[in-house]
């Protein structure tokens, strides 16, 4: 098991594929771009299965999480979660996407076991989309999305970042595109992880704040806390259901207490935390020969150590040096 010493056990894993991404979220990435990590550092797809494979069989992961940067960028994609699907005991795969491409490979990624996708969308509007992500792509995703429903990557869930002065006024009109498509939207509050540094604690939209623009047009009620577990998002009822909003209120309402997350890095590090400010290298280890029980327990040593919390309310807080796109959300 990952256990760690507050008695956490990690039991999801999420692996970054690659931090490169076509997009450029002002939440996440600098219009310019970022240096991207040099080819020889990223983990092969060999290398990816061979600590996916000790994750399954020994450390209880029982669900599996692709990220990026954007995952669909990542050439073996296919057959990394046909691999991964392969694995006994059978965990859960999903994919966090932004959805570029998806339309292409929502079908084969369902007959390779894929069981499950979230699309980032924060806005409808196309020249909106332009501004946010500094690339005309809309249509794009919009396509993706849907063929990701046809393909049955079922619930399809969507994230949106709210952003002050640039989309908080869709936090309705996404949600009437969701329920009108059966997607699960899920507000994010904005997190202190971009590349720029650019983060300010009163220009984030807060939860509450989301929660009150969304009951100006829905009735919302929440739904059994009990079922949330781990999760992130916590789910509303909207107008009495079965449709549910949710809302992952990071920075405002933390759900650190119950986090039974794990992450790999494209470049083998093992972070215990997103906001973790030191990592456990398998990459290096692997590559120098060693045994699947020693990078096991390697594994469990740098969960051992996890932080009780991410701390962004210390005033000794002090932002992760790797940003979002290599961290993988
Ligand atoms: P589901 O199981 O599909 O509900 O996945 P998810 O909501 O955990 O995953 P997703 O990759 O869609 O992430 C949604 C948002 O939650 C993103 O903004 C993530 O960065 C954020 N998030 C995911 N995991 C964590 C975490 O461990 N801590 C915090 N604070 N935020 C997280
Ligand atoms: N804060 C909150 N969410 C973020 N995401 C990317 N950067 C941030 C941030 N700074 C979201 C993306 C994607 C998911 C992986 O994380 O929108 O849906
Ligand atoms: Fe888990 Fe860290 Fe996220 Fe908190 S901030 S939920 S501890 S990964």
């Amino acid at each position: 098991m990952l256990q760690d010493s507050f008695g956490r056990v990690a039991t999801d894993l999420r692996v970054s594929l690659t931090d490169r991404c076509n997009l450029r979220c002002s939440y996440c990435m600098p219009p310019e771009g970022l240096e991207w990590l040099p080819k020889p550092n990223l983990l092969t797809a060999d290398e990816i299965v061979r600590l996916v494979t000790i994750a399954v069989e020994r450390l209880g992961v029982t669900e599996v999480r692709y990220t990026g940067g954007e995952p669909l960028l990542r050439r073996e994609l296919v057959d990394i979660v046909a691999r991964t699907a392969a694995l006994r005991p059978t965990p859960q795969v999903s994919l966090t996407t932004n959805g570029i491409g998806l339309s292409r490979l929502a079908a084969s990624l369902a007959a390779a076991g894929l069981h499950r996708v979230n699309v980032s969308l924060d806005t409808l509007d196309r020249a909106t989309f332009a501004k946010l992500a500094h690339r005309d792509r809309l249509p794009d995703v919009l396509e993706g999305l849907s063929a990701a429903e046809t393909a049955g990557l079922r619930p399809v869930k969507v994230n949106t970042v709210l952003m002050r002065g640039f989309n908080e006024h869709e936090a309705v009109p996404l949600l009437r595109y969701c329920l009108d498509r059966g997607y699960e939207l899920r507000f994010i509050e904005q997190m202190p992880l971009d590349a720029q540094h650019g983060w300010r604690r009163e220009n984030m939209i807060t939860a509450d704040e989301i929660l009150a623009m969304l009951r100006t047009a829905f009735d919302l009620v929440e739904d059994d806390p009990v079922e949330r577990g781990s999760a992130p998002a916590e789910l509303f009822l909207v107008d009495g259901g079965p449709a549910r909003v949710g809302v992952i209120g990071s920075v405002t309402r933390p759900f650190c207490g119950a986090c039974d997350r794990v992450r790999i890095t494209a470049d083998g590090q093992v972070r215990n935390c997103l906001f973790a400010t030191d990592e456990s290298d398998l990459r290096a280890a692997m590559r120098s020969g060693a045994s699947d029980d020693e990078l096991a327990e390697r594994w469990r040593a740098a969960v051992r150590i996890k932080k009780a919390g991410h701390g962004i309310d210390d005033p000794a807080f002090l932002q992760p040096s790797r940003p979002m796109s290599a961290i993988g959300g």
